[in-house]
């Protein structure tokens, strides 16, 4: 295929529902011309409880569909996926660059000045050997504070951004936290931004809090400039999402972004 083609091509981005919106959202702030292509694995989300194995191919099936729409770069944009499938899916698809992400323990390093990190993750992402390698290369000397946040994918996944049940398992996961002199957070979920302003309340001002969508964004643009891949016309890109299951709690998460609500289907299984 030319170079203008794939130029043309758009970006997928993936996640076990409504949290890879948060990255979605970051590039396309960053790289508006770009077309995104999203999908939401609603049908099956939480993946954070489950094991590595059926993950991994849940995210063969959908990185398949995203090629299919012509993805030219994937972005998964889900910690848990990252832990369980970055590298068989690069094995699979050489010729096609994988964005992975993975709990931003090395910049709350930089961060933290009481050396007390908390993480905020799922229980996959935390038992995966990625995360543990993780801290062996960057959090050795730091004292690191981990969470499986238990039940809040769901709440979030359902809206429920602000109320008080929401805030009451935030309390009862940062508070601790806090008391054992935490003083950076990283958000290892990508679903997590949606409370991020419930969790500054909780943590206060002085607690630095990590959401590394922004730096995926400007990753993803460095890989398009290298490639000589990034959409040189002057039109907004196209937006479009799938979801395998319910559409609502991504139309409510569209509408408190600022990615454009359009282009909404639902996929059905073969
Ligand atoms: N958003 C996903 C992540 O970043 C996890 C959500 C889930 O458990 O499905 O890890």
């Amino acid at each position: 295929m030319d170079i203008q083609s794939i130029q043309l091509q758009g970006i997928g981005v993936f996640d076990s529902g409504i949290g890879g919106l948060t990255v979605a959202n970051a590039i396309h702030s960053h790289l508006p011309n770009e077309s995104i292509y999203y999908f939401g694995d609603t049908d099956r989300i939480p993946y954070g409880t489950k094991p590595a194995s059926i993950i991994l191919q849940y995210c063969l099936e959908v990185s398949q569909f995203l090629l299919e729409q012509s993805a030219k770069v994937i972005v998964v944009a889900c910690n848990t996926a990252t832990a369980a499938a970055l590298p068989q899916l690069r094995a699979t698809w050489p010729e096609i660059p994988f964005i992975g992400m993975e709990p931003a323990v090395k910049p709350a390093v930089k961060a933290t000045r009481s050396g007390k990190i908390g993480v905020l993750a799922t229980q996959t992402t935390f038992s995966s050997p990625r995360y543990q390698s993780l801290l062996e290369r960057f959090a050795k000397p730091y004292q690191c504070f981990e969470d499986p946040c238990i039940g809040l994918v769901e709440l979030i996944e359902a809206g429920r951004w602000s109320n008080t049940e929401t805030e009451r398992l935030l309390r009862s996961i940062i508070e601790p936290m806090l008391a054992e002199g935490v003083d950076t957070l990283v958000l290892g979920c990508t679903h997590y931004p949606f409370v991020e302003p419930l969790i500054k309340k909780i943590a206060g001002p002085t607690t630095e809090i990590i959401n590394p969508a922004p730096a995926i964004a400007r990753r993803l643009a460095q890989i398009l400039t290298e490639h000589n891949w990034l959409n040189q016309t002057a039109q907004p890109g196209k937006k479009k999402y799938w979801v395998s299951g319910n559409k609502d709690a991504l139309q409510k998460a569209l509408k408190g972004l600022d990615l454009p609500l359009n282009n909404i289907y639902r996929f059905q299984a073969q």
